[in-house]
């Protein structure tokens, strides 16, 4: 049974997007049908295609009683809508909603949906009580019906000292044993993180088997958003901490996004973190998730969004949009990412300049645009070298690499913002004087990659599209070749 809610939600979705063309939307990553977006939820393949849901208020572009958002794809760039899939409508999560978690397809082809529920109880004397726990809900792709068993997991399985407020966002995956298995992310005693792990043998029924990890104040404070697999030989655990301390420019203050890489033994649930690193350096980049692609590339996209930005800057007909499909690797105890591949099929347009002698600020033939992926090699570089895109007389971005310090700076600071957030970050590089960047623009947002992926920039960009020049200059002198590829915006 669809309930009220549910149908109302879609009923205004499907109204209010008329409203927005597509023009006013990034080309090729997914932003919220209507009203807010924040994260990716249940990105998996379900019956030969990619789904994604995510974290939404259909009503108002802030943040609100969520909901989750459903669309399908068969690249992960080009995207069908399709209805509003959770709305909340159960005792279980009519307080703030039907918070972020994952999907799976059962061995019988339903569809398999696991969500935080998010329970007010309000007592006569005006307290509230919060309860956080684990639902599920079965479907076939498009519509789905909740349990009548849920909560599959509440707070009494908790182990000693968790809260029963934090307990979120969990991720599933069938394990190599044929046991089903779910990170759920937990507020211990000491106020941080831990990832607490689950099992199951028929993905309805779930018993608390360990923690996982735990942060013990580490890395920021709770944990959000966990997501863990197996990928290059080693365990890796993703997951995005609250309240980062900054340490620039290792580490930045804020809500984060870090990759714990260590071994990982299924016989006995154990991860043994080696080391961690944070995921992208850039302002914007939360809450992933990543999925198994048929070819075995393991897969992530993240909400290209900061939570501490949400009331500067509201949407005026949608908020929130997703990055670019990445594929992630382990190299020596390391995460790389790259644009996913399929990214190539949107290309329509190549323009290539080599050995091209850079100084004073000069612009090329062909080397324009806000959807254009953007291929340079530099050498040479003694001092910088910066390039400057989504500029006009008013505005520009630049994404610089300081050979002297070591540091790749990507500063929106005169993108045309007219707020005090962070608009510049950084990340550590070489000083050897060469450096390989992919600079990849999509209207309303910049993701860069460092060398061959060892590092991540990304921003949201508020600039209008008109501004679509780009141009280069090195303090010092340098020489590159640049590649731009016009991506398809029609
Ligand atoms: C992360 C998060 C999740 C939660 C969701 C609520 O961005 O706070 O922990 O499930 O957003 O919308």
């Amino acid at each position: 049974m669809i309930s009220e809610q549910l149908l109302k939600a879609r009923a205004y979705e499907a109204d209010k997007e008329q409203e927005i063309s597509p023009d006013e939307r990034p080309a090729y990553h997914l932003s919220a049908r209507v009203g807010w977006m924040n994260d990716p939820n249940g990105l998996c393949r379900y019956q030969g295609k990619y789904h994604l849901f995510y974290q939404y208020n259909p009503y108002r572009t802030q943040w609100g009683p969520m909901h989750w958002a459903h669309a399908v794809s068969s690249d992960l760039l080009h995207w069908e809508t399709l209805p509003c899939a959770l709305a909340p409508d159960q005792p279980y999560d009519n307080g703030a909603g039907c918070f972020s978690g994952n999907a799976i397809e059962l061995p019988d082809g339903r569809h398999l949906l696991m969500y935080t529920g998010v329970r007010f109880d309000k007592h006569e004397d005006g307290k509230v009580d919060e309860y956080q726990t684990q639902c599920l809900a079965i479907g076939d792709g498009v519509d789905y019906e909740k349990l009548d068993c849920n909560p599959v997991l509440d707070h009494t399985v908790l182990p000693e000292g968790a809260s029963k407020i934090d307990f979120r966002d969990p991720k599933l995956w069938l394990g190599s044993d044929g046991v089903y298995r779910a990170v759920v992310a937990s507020r211990p005693a000491d106020g941080s993180g831990q990832i607490l792990l689950f099992k199951s043998e028929d993905a309805i029924h779930w018993r608390y088997v360990k923690k996982l990890a735990e942060n013990r104040c580490r890395l920021g404070r709770m944990w959000e958003c966990p997501d863990f697999f197996t990928l290059d030989g080693k365990g890796v655990l993703l997951v995005s901490p609250q309240d980062m301390v900054g340490d620039e420019p290792r580490c930045h203050a804020g809500n984060g996004n870090i990759a714990l890489i260590g071994s990982y033994d299924e016989a006995t649930d154990t991860f043994t973190e080696e080391g961690h690193q944070v995921i992208d350096d850039g302002t914007d980049f939360y809450a992933m998730q990543t999925v198994l692609a048929p070819d075995g590339r393991r897969l992530m996209i993240a909400w290209m969004q900061n939570w501490d930005i949400q009331e500067h800057l509201p949407g005026e007909k949608w908020f929130g949009q997703m990055t670019l499909p990445r594929e992630i690797s382990v190299k020596n105890g390391h995460l790389y990412q790259q644009p996913a591949r399929e990214i190539e099929a949107l290309r329509v347009g190549t323009v290539r300049h080599s050995g091209v002698k850079v100084t004073k600020a000069v612009e090329l033939p062909g080397v324009r645009g806000r959807c254009a992926d953007m291929e340079i090699a530099v050498e040479g570089v003694t001092d910088s070298f910066t390039v400057a895109f989504a500029q006009d007389a008013q505005h520009k971005t630049t994404l610089t690499y300081d050979a002297l310090r070591g540091l790749v700076t990507l500063d929106r600071s005169a993108s045309g913002t007219r707020r005090a957030f962070v608009h510049t970050r950084s990340c550590v590089a070489d000083k050897s004087g060469s450096i390989r960047l992919r600079v990849i623009l999509d209207r309303n947002s910049v993701e860069v990659f460092v060398g061959e992926g060892e590092k991540t920039l990304t921003m949201t960009l508020v600039t209008p599209v008109t501004a679509d020049g780009i141009s280069f200059s090195a303090e010092g002198g340098a020489a590159m070749d640049v590649t731009l590829h016009e991506l398809a915006h029609e």
